[in-house]
């Protein structure tokens, strides 16, 4: 299960097929569909209460994550391309649809993720910007002040566009 291990073959999504995850308030595997057990390569009971950076990739930034649960946390919902890793170390790209989960008090109870094919002509953005952002977060002595740094950064390259996260996301 070391995240070093990666074979450096993608797997891809078919066009019709949704991956499905919910998690409870910190990010814990609550529920997980056949698509999902399929693409991770994990079973049903093995996801199970596990935490969902089970399937992180390296070259995914962190500063993607804490802005994915900054906006959770405010009560909103995001949309985010994601490369995640596969058991056996292969990888998977999606467009990942993520959203707080309400009970009928309005309470925030857990966060809900459906993720499906990406179109390819996307990665040509996302996957140098990632690259740089993840050279920001590993030049800086910690993650913290690392990931920070490369929040700025993708900040800055937004307000230079005049866009939201969420603008920048479905003008690729
Ligand atoms: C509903 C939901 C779905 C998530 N899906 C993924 C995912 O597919 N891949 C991933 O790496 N992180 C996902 N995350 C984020 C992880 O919880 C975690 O923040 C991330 O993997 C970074 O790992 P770290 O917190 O250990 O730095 C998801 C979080 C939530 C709330």
């Amino acid at each position: 299960l070391s995240s070093a291990h990666l074979t450096g073959k993608e797997r891809i999504l078919a066009d019709n097929e949704f991956i499905v995850s919910k998690t409870d308030l910190k990010g814990f595997i609550t529920y997980s569909n056949e698509v999902f057990q399929r693409m991770a390569g994990y079973s049903e009971m093995e996801l199970m209460g596990k935490p969902h950076n089970l399937i992180r990739h390296p070259d995914m930034p962190h500063c993607v994550f804490k802005l994915l649960w900054d906006t959770l946390k405010s009560g909103k919902e995001i949309f985010a391309y994601v490369i995640n890793r596969s058991r056996n170390g292969d990888h998977y790209w999606v467009l990942a649809h993520v959203t707080p989960d309400y009970d009928s008090s309005g309470q925030i109870i857990g966060y809900n993720s459906f993720r499906r094919s990406i179109d390819r002509k996307v990665l040509e953005t996302i996957i140098p910007l990632y690259a740089m952002l993840r050279e920001e977060e590993v030049s800086h002595g910690d993650l913290r002040s690392g990931m920070q740094a490369a929040l700025t950064k993708v900040t800055k390259i937004l307000a230079e566009k005049g866009m939201t996260y969420d603008q920048f996301v479905f003008s690729l």
